[in-house]
């Protein structure tokens, strides 16, 4: 309990989010697609100032799944344009505001540009504490689940490991974002329903929370929307309502 009588304020350690609808709010304004994701990257920076001052502790942002690369070729260029620039002009800022950096995914498919500005964007912000900030770029939950997969087997190929070893938690130390809490609080703009091969091993007891305001439109109202709504679920993990009550503090972060 807090000192003050009002009741304490759920807030998510942990947000994990689907940036969707750059393509459409363009659309909608007879402009290309590419258009839409450059107001898209702005709405980031609405979406890390919002964790920052709500004192949220990573954030996870899907910029780029593995299926995207499958996108129009022109399309594909623009955002890799668009990234390499995003790095370029926003790490500073984001190093001297305390954000940590990383980046999860198939590394290798990206050009050596931008490998080296991720690269460098991680080294220089490794020892902030404010803020983790994941971006999953050519990320896809199936890959991830398969390169936990394959590092396990190569443990044990080595004979570091005994296959019956291998249970959830050998396989979640190897899944990425292991050293964070598990997503708290998921949210989706763009107005689907679904997960699209975003963090398919993590969200297993994460709150699902979609709109249908596209990316470009966010604002940090629409954030206190999830927020409000986050406060007011109660998590279950499974036990009964009672067993939850009597231990509030109950939380998974593997
Ligand atoms: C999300 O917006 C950004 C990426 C997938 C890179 P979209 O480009 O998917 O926008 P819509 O869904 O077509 O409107
Ligand atoms: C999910 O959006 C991926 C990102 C936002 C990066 P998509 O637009 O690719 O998802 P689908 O195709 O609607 O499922
Ligand atoms: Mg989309």
């Amino acid at each position: 309990m807090s000192s003050e009588s009002a009741p304490e304020i759920r807030v998510p350690r942990h947000l994990a989010v689907i940036m969707d609808g750059n393509g459409r709010w363009a659309e909608r304004r007879r402009r290309p697609r590419a258009i839409g994701h450059r107001a898209g990257a702005r709405a980031v920076n609405v979406c890390i100032d919002f964790c920052l001052d709500r004192g949220i502790e990573a954030l996870t942002l899907f910029a780029f799944s593995s299926e995207n690369w499958g996108r129009p070729e022109d399309e594909v260029g623009a955002l890799m344009k668009l990234f390499l620039g995003a790095l370029e002009r926003e790490v500073d800022e984001l190093e001297r505001r305390g954000v940590r950096i990383r980046f999860i995914g198939e590394r290798e498919r990206f050009n050596t540009a931008i490998r080296a500005q991720m690269q460098s964007a991680e080294d220089r912000t490794r020892a902030n504490t404010r803020l983790h900030l994941t971006i999953a770029a050519s990320y896809g939950g199936r890959w991830d689940i398969a390169q936990a997969a394959r590092s396990l087997a190569q443990d044990v190929a080595a004979g570091h490991l005994d296959p019956d070893e291998i249970d959830e938690r050998a396989l979640g130390s190897r899944i990425c974002l292991a050293d964070l809490p598990a997503p708290d609080l998921f949210i989706r703009t763009g107005g689907e329903t679904r997960i699209s091969n975003f963090l398919l091993w993590q969200l297993a007891y994460t709150e699902l929370w979609f709109t249908d305001l596209l990316w470009p439109e966010l604002d940090a109202a629409t954030l206190q929307r999830a927020l409000d709504d986050y406060a007011g679920r109660q998590r279950r993990f499974g036990l009964t309502g009672a067993q939850v009550t009597q231990a509030p503090t109950h939380e998974t972060s593997e």
